[in-house]
């Protein structure tokens, strides 16, 4: 089966295309040209991923599916979580916003030691030819490091230490090591059992 994947990031299509399998062709919206940004202006992750498979399922009828993510960090109450992208405000990169989530947790007391709880949390909405969406959720607990480290990943990945690989951030893990473990990979596989089983 063809199905579109709402990304134009190229680590997430091969994460997806590995969990789902040679059964299924996944395409990004670049390919089939669509070239402009997918809104997304929900106040929650399942808003927004609903947002944007539906965006593309209007335009093309083809089956779609997309994520969001959020870094949900327990001392701010939750947050960056869906402003994850924009933490820093907008226009910044994830050095910016990595550097605030840092600064923000030095400025408050420590109170416990899960005062660094953290966790991704991710939101699948896939939409097949009958227009029905269907929701995939997929979490990944861990802690907030006190500073940066590693090479690998994206985004949030050099502060995010997660339970599944203790003294190791996630840009510090392998590839294949992250997607045992992230909330995209358990989304994901969440979704690919389904469509397994229909
Ligand atoms: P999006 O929903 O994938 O656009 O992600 C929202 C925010 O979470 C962005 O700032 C991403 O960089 C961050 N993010 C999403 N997935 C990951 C991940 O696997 N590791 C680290 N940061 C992530």
């Amino acid at each position: 089966m063809r199905i579109i994947f709402a990304t134009a990031n190229s680590g997430k299509l091969r994460e997806a295309a590995e969990v789902l399998g040679p059964d299924f062709e996944v395409v990004t919206p670049l390919s089939l040209g669509i070239t402009e940004d997918i809104p997304e202006t929900g106040s929650t992750l399942q808003e927004n991923s609903l947002q944007k498979a539906q965006y593309l399922f209007e335009r093309t009828g083809l089956p779609c599916f997309a994520d969001d993510t959020g870094l949900e960090v327990d001392a701010l109450g939750g947050a960056p979580g869906i402003y994850s992208a924009r933490y820093a405000g907008p226009g910044h990169d994830h050095e910016a916003n990595m550097k605030k989530l840092l600064a923000d947790l030095e400025k408050l007391p420590a109170k416990d030691p899960e005062f660094r709880r953290a966790r991704f949390r991710t939101v699948v909405t896939l939409i097949l030819a009958d227009g029905t969406p269907h929701f995939f959720d997929g979490v990944c607990e861990g802690a907030i490091a006190q500073a940066k480290r590693g090479t690998g990943g994206f985004g949030y990945d050099p502060v995010f230490l997660p339970d599944a690989y203790p003294g190791r951030t996630l840009a510090e893990v392998s590839e294949e090591e992250k997607n045992a473990v992230s909330h995209r990979g358990r989304a994901i596989r969440a979704m690919a059992g389904w469509l397994k089983s229909i």
